[in-house]
């Protein structure tokens, strides 16, 4: 008889917006009346249109497929060369980023990435992560039979180092214990769920912890169009010697709304290497070739477009658009005497639950009351306890309606 895959049964239930979607549909089910009117702030997926300069590379690309001497099948391995020189001239180059060609990775997301890259390094090497924390990182290591046991009354895994981002610290770990044996540490900036940033002084300080202690930083960097204030770092390649100890994760899903047109990429630096001498950039582009087929020729081209003129404003004025939302959310919010956080240089906003309610009693409340949906911190991790994550992902109006209806709460 077959056995399943146990660490996948070592999972505690289900992946945080699927328990979230879950969630509203049972309401919905009972509540049918209600069902239309929710103001849904709660997954960080977009609302605006693709740029018009993306749907006109979108077309063309269609047509090319449509004729026999333009048609494309298979990708390149890494990506259409168009694209990751697009890419780096845009995202490193124009930073003072040091990234080839070579070494970026073109993919369908920054989702599958972030949860693939652990399988280049060893099954016993120890992670860190922030808590709170993307979901993906850790379940995709529980997966992988990483991270030990989990405790049900902590919510913590006996083998995962945890560096807790609370407002005592301004939501920034602290360097972890150089004794603890880290190997991967997973870093988010602008972050997810938080809305923190992280200024180039303190993103040197863990680049060099890395290169002293020999660990990798996977460093994602899906929000970094948002950031607004110059002083603070795109890419972790904007330090020195990240080169040799950090991996970076890209996303076209928040920069230009794909999150349903599916591109992102990851860089894996020719100078990453093992103990050993083993380049894990080799390592990444064998599994790539092996796992992956690439991401479709015509998202390509969309994704091309996207640094074009044009696409630049464009997306800019969607990123603006967002911004705004922030803007409204984050100051109603603290009109109404909510303790927030984020929304700055971040498209989420982090708000401490009233009266020390617990997060999933805060969701439940504020869904029950005025039919708003977040997401609740404690989702994130058990340092996430006692906070709420809204998105400034929305439109327009459900930004407005969301703050009216908190107001009346
Ligand atoms: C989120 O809401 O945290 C994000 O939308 C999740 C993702 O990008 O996969």
């Amino acid at each position: 008889m077959f056995v399943a895959n146990g660490n996948y049964l070592k999972l505690p239930g289900d992946y945080l917006f699927s328990t979230v979607a879950s969630k509203i549909a049972a309401y919905c089910e009972e509540h049918p009346e209600k069902a239309a009117g929710i103001v849904r702030l709660g997954i960080g997926d977009v609302t605006q249109p693709l740029a018009p300069s993306v749907i006109r590379a979108l077309h063309k690309a269609v047509d090319e497929m449509a004729d026999a001497s333009t048609f494309r099948g298979y990708a390149p391995d890494l990506g259409y060369d168009f694209l990751r020189e697009a890419i780096v001239a845009h995202d490193f180059t124009a930073h003072g980023a040091l990234v080839s060609p070579e070494e970026v990775f073109v993919s369908d997301g920054a989702k599958s990435d972030s949860a693939n890259i652990q399988e280049i390094f060893a099954a016993d090497s120890r992670i860190a992560v922030c808590d709170p924390v993307y979901p993906v990182y850790v379940d995709s290591n529980v997966m992988a039979g990483r991270t030990g046991t989990y405790d049900k009354a902590t919510g913590l895994w006996s083998d995962v180092t945890y560096m807790p981002c609370t407002c005592e610290n301004g939501f920034a770990p602290d360097l972890p214990d150089p004794d603890a044996g880290i190997s991967l540490i997973y870093l988010c900036f602008p972050n997810n769920p938080t809305g923190a940033v992280i200024d180039k002084p303190h993103l040197q300080a863990w680049v060099d912890y890395a290169n002293e202690h020999g660990a990798v930083i996977i460093y994602d960097a899906a929000y970094e169009a948002y950031i607004s204030d110059p002083s603070l770092p795109h890419s972790i390649y904007e330090c020195e010697g990240a080169r040799s100890c950090a991996i970076e994760i890209r996303s076209f899903s928040k920069s230009a709304g794909f999150t349903g047109t599916r591109l992102g990429y990851t860089v894996v630096p020719s100078d990453l290497k093992d103990a050993q001498g083993t380049s894990m950039r080799d390592l990444w582009a064998r599994r790539h070739g092996t796992k992956f087929n690439g991401a479709p020729y015509i998202v390509q081209r969309a994704g091309e477009a996207v640094y074009s003129p044009e696409g630049q404003s464009e997306t800019a004025a969607q990123i603006a658009y967002y911004m705004e939302n922030a803007r409204i959310i984050l100051s109603g919010l603290r009109e109404a005497g909510y303790e927030v956080s984020g929304g700055e240089n971040a498209p989420y906003i982090w708000l401490k639950t009233p009266a020390g309610l617990s997060s999933w009693d805060f969701f439940d409340s504020l869904l029950d009351t005025v039919q708003v949906v977040g997401t609740p911190g404690s989702g994130f991790g058990p340092s996430g306890q006692g906070y709420f994550r809204l998105t400034a992902f929305g439109s327009r109006e459900s930004a407005l309606e969301a703050v009216r209806r908190i107001k009346l709460m």
